[in-house]
């Protein structure tokens, strides 16, 4: 092509990035490679191997090791060894060694940037400028946390060993969201990466070698889905994170549960990119391209479903087909190429067959004419318009370079279009008025907003979902959660439920009232469904008083009058303080009742039950208090933007109160549930029924809007089991004995409803035990909206 030629079409010549060293390195690997496990390389026991492909040629790179059981074992136990010294470094030196780690990837970013292209197939522009420095980014800012540990996170410690199991999309930046907090806070760990991409987790264990990383502090062991469950099921591990499929995920949650193992879910999404008629169109078609062309659009988060205006729709997408044609697709080596290989023939095919599925549902298929290299794996950027919301393709993960496109005509359409999904990752709203953007983003249900930007990360911005798009945050503040516990839980003795005494037939003539205690639904007292009631007895057996014995029927009911509250979640935190207030001065009111009610039903003497009562108010109070105080935070990434982190509630709340004490017990779990807007459906204690229903009249009397708080008796277990199971409930927390934790976790599978399931002793007396950011914390789930700011 002569100069005058290229000049002419502005067409860019090939320039590929040499994999000369890259190639090197994987060729010392022997062929086969090895599992990093207690600092050492060890072949793997099972003898099993099976080969890594490059998804940009279809070439062979080198054979992956398949790890056991007896290798996960043994890489638990080095990570079991090295975890207590590891945690009772100072956190400076544990900084230090991340620090360093930090550095070495920067030193060898281009050795990770093409063995990460070779072996992924994303382009090399990708790898070199955005996941290599953000990996770097993240050990630095994680070394951070590691230094600031004792001071900021003084009364929390590391868990022990992480078992930890990441996909392909994001190979090294995955293992880096991982790795970072995980080892910052003093945990050990044993990593998978995914079977299709293992290559640049196998250089990052040269790099702690090199780092002086004490042995069993990273163990990196290879392997399928196989080798993930060993993990998932070995009795060393403390907690699980996963990144990966919904259905893997959901796998996951049901094979932990009961086995005390702490997790967290970073799964699938079906992220809405919402374009209104007054966005800046061009940057919108720039957005679009970032949204679902980046990473060939296996990325978690990727804008998948394009909602465009129906005033612009015509002329957004002429633009957006016209942008189209000038993305290059091909050799993911070559620096001016756009988009690279997909991962594997598995996932292309998959991609296809899905495209097929949404053409044959009606939808019109656009791809730019260029077409796709006739070797290795690609497939070409890809728009679907005229789609139906209820199409396979608007609501199936695609994990593939194609979006699917639909109009709205008002923005209360776009939200609910947005939120028609069950996942809950991300969205992107594009418009130059702010208002509206910000009016908009706090009404969606998911993890991370962007305003007039897309897939934007940062180390210390926290990422993760809500629904089915999984649980937990990682990066940031909001991350360290997942990596630590309180100090107590340690020493804790595990919770012991009494059974109740059996009722003698006689009455306590005292306190006895002839008339069964109803339950407490949408501001109502409701009668059992099931029309039968149960004995609230003392110790001796003696009657106290009876309450309704609830049934599926009465979850149901309780649930649907929560979520007819959902105003709640909106009301004003000063709003909300002032309910709480209220409470706690009508129970203040009432103390001597309550006291002599307790008493009854304890038999313990009245000065106890008067500093139950005296605590359960003040507690009332410090969460009026915090009500208004538990604020997000304004991070400031490194790059143009800030990203405003929103403590938003989880929504509805099943809480089963601990059998013990039945008034503090039931204050300290629904009071800061509901300051932070949530609304509850709250199991009381069984032996202490009495406590609750007595509430009753204090809530009626303190302005809680009906259906913030309901309340049910019966069977704790039972009904935590019915909690558990509905499709309605968000969230689940249980204070009681083990027995039940399994069962509740793993019908919580459904919805992946989160579950705080707690079966350690806590002492409700002491406010460092029994109130506190551990609660706010359970209570919110936070929301990043990243906003451009600055210059
Ligand atoms: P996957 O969820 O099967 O794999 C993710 C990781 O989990 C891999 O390391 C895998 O070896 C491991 N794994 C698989 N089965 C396991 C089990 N039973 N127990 C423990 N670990 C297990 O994802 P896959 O099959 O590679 O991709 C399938 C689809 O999943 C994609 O088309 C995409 O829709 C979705 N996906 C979503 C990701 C996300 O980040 N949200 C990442 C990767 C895939």
């Amino acid at each position: 092509m002569s100069i005058a030629e290229i000049l002419e079409t502005m067409s860019y010549g090939p320039a590929p990035e040499s994999d000369k060293e890259a190639r090197a390195w994987i060729k010392g690997l022997g062929g086969e490679t090895k599992l990093f496990i207690g600092g050492a390389w060890k072949k793997a026991k099972t003898g099993e191997s099976f080969e890594t492909i490059a998804p940009g040629s279809g070439e062979v790179l080198t054979r992956i090791a398949q790890a056991g059981a007896a290798d996960v074992d043994a890489a638990v136990k080095a990570a079991a060894k090295a975890q207590p010294a590891w945690a009772a470094l100072a956190g400076h030196q544990r900084a230090r060694y991340l620090y360093a780690l930090a550095r070495l990837i920067q030193r060898h970013s281009r050795l990770f940037s093409v063995v990460e292209t070779l072996d992924n197939g994303k382009p090399i522009r990708e790898t070199r400028d955005i996941d290599i420095p953000l990996v770097a980014r993240h050990f630095y800012h994680h070394a951070g946390w590691a230094q600031l540990m004792d001071g900021e996170l003084a009364d929390r410690e590391a868990l022990g060993v992480c078992g930890q199991i990441i996909p392909w999309n994001f190979p090294l930046l995955m293992l880096a969201w991982k790795i970072a907090p995980a080892i910052a806070l003093g945990n050990t760990v044993v990593l998978k990466p995914a079977e299709y991409t293992s290559l640049t987790a196998l250089l990052f264990a040269e790099m702690c070698q090199k780092a002086g990383l004490p042995e069993g502090v990273v163990n990196i062991v290879t392997g399928d889905g196989a080798t993930g469950e060993e993990i998932v099921k070995h009795p060393g591990i403390a907690k699980i994170a996963f990144t990966g499929s919904t259905e893997v995920g959901r796998r996951i949650r049901e094979a932990t549960a009961g086995t005390g193992k702490s997790l967290t879910l970073e799964l699938g999404g079906k992220s809405p990119f919402i374009v209104f008629d007054d966005a800046d169109l061009d940057a919108a078609v720039e957005g679009v391209v970032d949204a679902i062309w980046f990473n060939q659009g296996e990325v978690c988060c990727a804008g998948s479903r394009l909602l465009v205006q129906e005033s612009v729709h015509d002329r957004f997408i002429a633009r957006l087909k016209a942008r189209m044609e000038t993305l290059r697709v091909g050799d993911p080596l070559d620096k001016v190429v756009d988009i690279g290989a997909i991962v594997h023939p598995v996932q292309l095919e998959r991609i296809r067959s899905l495209v097929e599925t949404g053409v044959k549902e009606g939808a019109s298929l656009h791809q730019p004419k260029a077409g796709v290299p006739a070797k290795g794996c690609f497939y070409p950027p890809t728009l679907l318009t005229g789609v139906h919301p209820a199409a396979t393709v608007s609501r199936v993960e695609i994990f593939g370079p194609v979006v699917v496109a639909t109009t709205f005509r008002t923005p209360a359409e776009a939200v609910e279009l947005a939120n028609n999904t069950e996942y809950g990752l991300a969205a992107s709203v594009w418009s130059e008025t702010l208002s509206l953007a910000l009016d908009i983003a706090p009404k969606l249900k998911c993890g991370v907003v962007w305003v007039n930007g897309t897939n934007m990360f940062d180390a210390g911005v926290g990422f993760g979902g809500y629904k089915e798009s999984g649980f937990g945050r990682e990066g940031g503040r909001e991350g360290l959660s997942a990596y630590s516990r309180p100090k107590w839980l340690a020493k804790a003795k595990p919770i012991a439920e009494k059974p109740s005494a059996q009722p003698t037939g006689d009455v306590l003539s005292t306190a006895f009232v002839d008339r069964t205690a109803k339950f407490y639904v949408g501001g109502k007292q409701a009668r059992p469904d099931g029309g039968y009631s149960r004995p609230v007895v003392s110790p001796s057996g003696a009657l106290v008083g009876e309450v309704g014995e609830g049934n599926r029927k009465d979850i149901r009911n309780a649930v649907e009058a929560a979520r007819k509250a959902a105003s709640w979640g909106t009301a004003s935190e000063h709003n909300r303080a002032q309910i709480l207030y209220y409470i706690a001065e009508n129970l203040d009111a009432r103390a001597g009742e309550f006291a002599e009610r307790l008493a009854a039903m304890t038999g313990r003497r009245r000065q106890d039950t008067v500093r139950e009562v005296s605590a359960s108010v003040s507690r009332l109070f410090a969460y009026g208090a915090w009500a208004d105080k538990y604020e997000g935070a304004v991070h400031k990434p490194p790059m143009r933007g800030v990203a405003l982190a929103m403590n938003e509630p989880v929504g509805t709340l099943g809480i089963v109160c601990p059998e013990e004490p039945g008034l503090l017990g039931f204050v300290s779990t629904f009071a800061p549930a509901i300051a932070l807007g949530n609304r509850v459906v709250v199991i009381p204690s069984a032996s202490q029924a009495l406590a609750a229903t007595d509430f009753y009249q204090v809530l009626e009397t303190s302005d809680v809007p009906g259906g913030v708080v309901n309340i049910v008796t019966g069977d704790r277990h039972a009904l935590a089991l019915e909690l558990a199971k509905h499709e309605e409930v968000d969230g689940i927390w249980y204070f009681g004995n083990a027995a039940t934790t399994g069962a509740i976790e793993k019908a919580s599978a459904g919805n992946l409803k989160q579950v705080w399931a707690e079966t350690a002793q806590r002492d409700w007396f002491d406010a460092r035990q029994g109130e506190g950011r551990e609660f706010l914390g359970r209570a919110t789930q936070v929301k990043n909206i990243w906003v451009p700011y600055g210059e």
